[in-house]
C-alpha cells in the first residue's frame, strides 16, 4: 500500500500520510492540512467520511454486518457472556477473571446508593416529565454529591468515578420509571447480580414482601444490554468524547451523551418504532400507508427502526434481537399483534425498491421495543434502557480518550454569513 495520499490544489501537490488500522481500514491523516495549504480545511456535514479518533474498543464492518467488542463477536458475547463481564471487557480491554469480576462487582455495589437529596430533585419533576430528561438531569446532578469524581487524571480516580456511575445509574433508571408510575423508590439488593438487581429495583411492588426473579426477563435484559453496550463513534458516543475532551467530568460527559441519545434519529428511535407500530395497528394494520409516507419527500416521516449510517446490509444486533423477541414472547406466553405488524413491515421494506436501493434494513431499535414492552417497561422508558446498556461503552470511550490524552475537540467551519459591514443607528435602518 502506498503510504501517502497526494492532494493537488492550484497546481501545487501536498502529501498526507496514510494510516492503516488492525482491520486494514485506511485513513488519510490530515492534521497538517490547514497549515500546509495555507488555510484549506475539509467540509463533511454529519462526519459521514471523517474519523474523529483512533480507538481499540469496538470494530464495525457495515458491509459485512460485523460488530466486535475488543475483538469478540457480538454473537458470541450475547450468547456466552453476561452484561457485567462485557462492561469490564469494554472498559478495561480484556474479559475479567472470576476474581477481577467479583472485585469489580463488589466495588460497584459499594457505590450502589445515591444521596437522599437526589430524591428531592426527582420529586421536583412533573410526573409527565420524559424519563430521558430526568435521567440526564439526575446524572449531571450526581456531580454535586460526588465532587471527587470530577477532576480525575489518575487511573485510580477514573476507576473510582467509573464504579460509582455503574452503581448509581441503574438506581436513577429505576427511580425514573417508578416516579412515572407513582411507585415508592427502592434501593438495590446487594445480594443479587447486576441485572437481577436492576429488575428488582424497577419492578418490586409495594405489597410484595419478596420479589421473585423471572429468569426469562433476566436473560432477555442481560442480552439487550450487551447488544446496546457500545457502537464505536455514534452520535451520543461522540458527544461523550467531545464533552470529556474539555476535561469535563465523567458524570457531566455521560449526561451529555444521554441527551444526544434521546433524539428520535438515534436512541429515541426505539420509542418512535413502537409509536409507529401502534399507529399502524390503529390504522387497521395499513403498512402500505406508512411505507408511502416514508418514501414521500414532502413528508418528514421516516420508517423508524430502519436505516443506519454504517450498516448497509444488516444490523447484526437486529438479527439477534428479532430471534430473542420471538423467544421472550413465547416464554412469557405473550402474543403481541405489534410483533406481527413489525415482521410484515420488515418483509415489505426488504422487497421495496426505495428501501433496497438505499440499503435501508432494520436496525437495533426496530425489535428491541417489542421485548421491552413484553417485559412491562413503559414505552417512554425504552431509550432509558438503551442508555443503561450503552453506559459501559460511553465510559470505555471516555476513558480511552482521556488516557490517550486526546486534544480538546474543536472543529472548524466554512463561514457563509455577511461580509464586513458598518453599524447603522436605528434611525438609519
Ligand atoms: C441508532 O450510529 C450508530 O451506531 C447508531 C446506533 C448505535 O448503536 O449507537 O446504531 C443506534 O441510532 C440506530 C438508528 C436509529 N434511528 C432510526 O431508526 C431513525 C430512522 N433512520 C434514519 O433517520 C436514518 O436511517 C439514520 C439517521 C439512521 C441514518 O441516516 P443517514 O446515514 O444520515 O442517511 P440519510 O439520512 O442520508 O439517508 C439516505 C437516504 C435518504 O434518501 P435520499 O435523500 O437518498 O432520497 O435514505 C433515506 C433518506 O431520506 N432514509 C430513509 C430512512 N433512513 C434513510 N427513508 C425512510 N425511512 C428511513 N428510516
Amino acid at each position: 500500500m502506498a503510504n501517502t495520499a497526494t492532494l493537488e490544489i492550484e497546481g501545487k501537490k501536498y502529501e498526507f500520510p496514510l494510516i492503516e488500522g488492525t482491520e486494514k481500514e485506511v485513513a488519510i491523516d490530515i492534521k497538517t492540512l490547514r497549515g500546509a495549504t495555507g488555510g484549506y480545511i475539509t467540509l463533511d456535514s454529519g462526519y459521514k467520511n471523517t474519523g474523529s479518533c483512533e480507538s481499540a474498543i469496538t470494530f464495525l464492518d457495515g458491509e459485512k454486518g460485523i460488530l466486535r467488542y475488543r475483538g469478540y463477536s457480538i454473537e458470541e458475547l450475547a450468547e456466552k457472556a453476561d452484561f457485567l463481564e462485557v462492561a469490564y471487557l469494554l472498559i478495561f480491554g480484556e474479559l475479567p477473571t472470576s476474581e477481577q469480576l467479583e472485585k469489580f462487582h463488589s466495588d460497584i455495589k459499594a457505590h450502589s446508593v445515591v444521596d437522599d437529596d437526589v430524591k428531592k430533585i426527582l420529586d421536583a419533576f412533573p410526573k409527565a416529565a420524559h424519563p430521558m430528561g430526568v435521567l440526564s438531569s439526575l446524572t449531571s446532578a450526581l456531580t454535586a454529591f460526588n465532587p471527587e469524581s470530577v477532576n480525575v487524571d489518575s487511573e485510580e480516580d477514573m476507576y473510582n468515578a467509573i464504579v460509582r456511575l455503574l452503581g448509581k445509574l441503574p438506581i436513577l433508571v429505576a427511580w425514573a420509571m417508578r416516579k412515572k408510575k407513582g411507585l415508592p423508590l427502592y434501593y438495590g439488593d446487594s445480594s443479587l447480580g447486576y441485572v437481577e438487581n436492576i429488575l428488582k429495583m424497577m419492578f418490586k411492588q409495594p405489597n410484595e414482601d419478596k420479589y421473585v426473579q423471572n429468569p426469562i426477563l433476566v436473560n432477555a435484559l442481560d442480552k439487550l444490554l450487551i447488544l446496546h453496550a457500545d457502537h464505536e463513534q455514534n452520535c451520543s458516543t461522540s458527544t461523550v468524547r467531545i464533552t470529556g475532551s474539555s476535561h469535563a467530568g465523567l458524570f457531566a460527559s455521560i449526561s451529555a451523551g444521554i441527551s444526544a441519545l434521546w433524539g428520535p434519529l438515534h436512541g429515541g428511535a426505539n420509542q418512535a418504532v413502537l409509536e409507529m407500530l401502534e399507529a399502524i395497528k390503529e390504522d387497521g394494520g395499513d403498512t402500505k400507508k406508512y411505507m408511502a409516507k416514508a418514501k414521500d419527500k414532502s413528508d418528514p416521516f421516516r420508517l423508524m427502526g430502519f436505516g443506519h449510517r454504517v450498516y448497509k446490509n444488516f444490523d447484526p444486533r437486529a438479527r439477534i434481537i428479532k430471534v430473542a423477541a420471538d423467544e421472550v414472547l413465547a416464554d412469557l406466553g405473550v402474543t403481541d399483534p405489534i410483533l406481527d405488524i413489525a415482521k410484515g413491515l420488515e418483509q415489505e421494506a426488504l422487497n421495496d425498491e426505495y428501501f433496497v436501493k438505499r440499503k435501508l434494513y432494520p436496525n437495533v431499535d426496530f425489535y428491541s421495543g417489542i421485548i421491552y414492552r413484553a417485559m412491562g417497561i413503559p414505552v417512554e422508558m425504552f431509550t432509558v434502557m438503551f442508555a443503561l446498556g450503552r453506559l459501559p461503552g460511553w465510559i470505555a470511550q471516555w476513558r480511552e480518550m482521556r488516557l490517550r490524552k486526546e486534544p480538546i475537540g474543536r472543529p472548524r467551519q466554512l463561514y457563509i454569513g455577511e461580509t464586513e459591514r458598518s453599524f447603522k443607528s436605528i434611525s438609519e435602518r
